[in-house]
């Protein structure tokens, strides 16, 4: 099975095997690693799976379709290597991928 890398904002690393078809979104939720919520269950309604993905993972990647590159910019703290992780389908040519986590999901409330 590949394996993921999830790197939160304080260092922490979890590598965790995530089946062929399934998400990084779900991997994250499988393996109860912390910093991604995936409210919408990967509707694109939610934008609270947002990631980076590391070099070369970010290139090997297929493009955002256009659902996700219209929702993508309501992320917090976007970047130039930020998706969605419930859009990032895992295959075997991705095992060893690496995506770091936002410091937060959501908006702080004031
Ligand atoms: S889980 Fe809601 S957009 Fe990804």
């Amino acid at each position: 099975m590949p394996r993921v890398t999830y790197v939160g904002p304080d260092g922490r690393r979890d590598s965790v095997d995530v089946a062929v078809g399934d998400t990084v979104m779900d991997g994250a939720l499988d393996n109860n690693v912390p910093g991604i919520i995936g409210q919408c269950g990967g509707a694109l309604t939610c934008v609270t799976c947002h990631c980076y993905v590391d070099a070369p993972w970010f290139d090997r990647l297929p493009p955002p379709d256009p659902d996700e590159a219209e929702l993508l910019p309501f992320a917090e703290a976007v970047a130039a290597d930020s998706r969605l992780s419930c859009q990032i389908r895992m295959t075997d040519a991705l095992d060893g991928i690496t995506v770091r986590l936002p410091p937060r999901q959501l908006p702080e409330r004031g």
